[in-house]
């Protein structure tokens, strides 16, 4: 039998401390109902100018955005020099943005967006290096991460070759990622082959399924107002969201 002085020199059992879970699997911030706009379509390829298509959605609609502008920047700043002349002319052919045709762009993405949504920046080395704030004064949104593309393949370039591209991850205010954010094991450098498929700009079709995937849920809208190849549209596709989106070449 234990006696009274046993008892008091007993270790207490350690108690057991319940971990908080920083990570949620689970989305709290469901979009609201979209209301489809008369004229447009999901999952087609739409030909019209991104800037007038943004106008055409409800406000504060949408949980992800991709924009990957035709950037000027990088045919002024960086040296070309070594790329084949055939791949130069198709790159300069496509319509190359102004910064103030980027503004607008990031502006009505702004406007369109749900709060707590998120805005996928597709970015050059040369616009990462020099800056980008000034196309986001005005709006509500604010940098939360980078991820690097590694392409695989060398690209062009004198000093270097490229071989990376930046996706710029923004969201709409309220900032917050528990309850929104709900893939937790999407790594910043994303190794994936770049398939041209005639498109020199095309992204990468995984990352961006992966990205729709973490931050919407089934059914949810997700718009590319300069769709290129339409890589967001088959990304949404595979993953049973609803793709709006256009380009000036269709
Ligand atoms: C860098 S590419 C997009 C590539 C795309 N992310 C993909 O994965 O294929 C940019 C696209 O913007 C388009 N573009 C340029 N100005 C536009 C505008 N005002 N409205 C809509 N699209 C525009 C160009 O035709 C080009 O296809």
């Amino acid at each position: 039998m234990e006696t009274d002085s046993q008892a008091s020199t007993t270790t207490p059992e350690p108690q057991k401390v319940r971990r908080k879970n920083v990570f949620s699997k689970t989305r709290d911030a469901a979009a609201p109902e979209f209301q489809l706009p008369t004229g447009l379509k999901f999952d087609s390829r739409l030909e019209m100018d991104g800037c007038e298509f943004l106008r055409l959605l409800p406000a504060e609609s949408v949980p992800a955005v991709f924009f990957d502008p035709q950037y000027r920047g990088i045919l002024d700043k960086m040296n070309y020099g070594n790329e084949g002349v055939d791949r130069g002319r198709q790159r300069s052919a496509l319509t190359q943005m102004k910064d103030e045709t980027i503004t607008a762009f990031i502006h009505s993405i702004s406007k369109v967006l749900t709060p707590s949504g998120h805005l996928f920046l597709w970015t050059d080395k040369f616009h990462l290096c020099t800056g980008f704030s000034a196309w986001l004064e005005g709006t509500k949104l604010n940098t939360v991460d980078l991820i690097t593309w590694e392409k695989t393949r060398m690209g062009m370039g004198y000093r270097t070759r490229r071989k990376s591209e930046y996706l710029v991850v923004l969201q709409k205010l309220p900032l917050r990622a528990k309850g929104v954010w709900t893939i937790h094991n999407i790594p910043d450098v994303w190794k994936e082959n770049h398939k041209p498929n005639g498109w020199p700009h095309r992204k990468p079709v995984e990352l961006q399924q992966r990205l729709i995937e973490a931050v919407t849920g089934p059914g949810e809208v997700v718009v590319d107002p300069a769709a290129g190849s339409f890589s967001v549209m088959e990304a949404c596709m595979n993953s049973g969201r609803n793709f709006l989106g256009c380009d000036l070449n269709g």
